[in-house]
């Protein structure tokens, strides 16, 4: 846990994006972790190839993005996890996170996939999972944008 400059906590976001349906995502969700009406939360988003383990023990909380790839996470985020997962266990246990997948039809085994790492690292899930298969419209915009605010939220409210 740590507080930023001014004293507000971070939210992290560690994303696959490869694809411009996938920056559309991106985008939502960090519109909405940035809704003006929440405050206290510093937003930090990270490529998943560019997280580090410093960027998860300084952060409050986690959004997790991904394309579901193979049945499973991408290998970027699965390079993440790989990366943090014993050097942060038990530091960040309790966190809040929140996780969004694209897929072109089937996301079941990417959650899943994400969900044995959480799990095993003991966050906390702020928000349901966004699942999105198919174009990017309003809808799937609102449901990110929800996501990035409902984990924010949860962020600040440990203030
Ligand atoms: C190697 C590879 C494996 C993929 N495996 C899956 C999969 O198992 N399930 C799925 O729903 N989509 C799968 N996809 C589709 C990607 O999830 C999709 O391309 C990604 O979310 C980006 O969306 P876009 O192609 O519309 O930009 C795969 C794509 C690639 C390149």
């Amino acid at each position: 846990m740590s507080d930023g400059p001014d004293g507000t906590r971070t939210l992290l976001v560690v994303h696959h994006t490869p694809s411009p349906p996938t920056r559309e995502i991106l985008e939502a969700v960090l519109a909405g972790a940035n809704d003006p009406e929440i405050t206290g939360v510093t937003v930090r988003a990270v490529p998943a190839l560019g997280a580090t383990v410093p960027d998860v023990l300084a952060a409050d909380g986690y959004l997790f993005g991904t394309t579901a790839n193979f049945g499973y996470m991408s290998g970027a985020l699965k390079h993440f996890f790989d990366t943090v997962y014993y050097p942060c266990l038990d530091a960040v246990a309790g966190r809040p996170y929140g996780l969004w997948v694209h897929g072109n039809n089937d996301t079941a085994g990417a959650v899943a996939s994400v969900r044995k790492l959480v799990v095993g690292l003991g966050l906390t899930q702020a928000a349901g999972d966004v699942e999105i298969t198919g174009p990017i419209d309003a809808g799937v915009r609102e449901r990110c944008y929800e996501l990035g605010a409902t984990v924010a939220v949860t962020v600040a409210g440990e203030l």
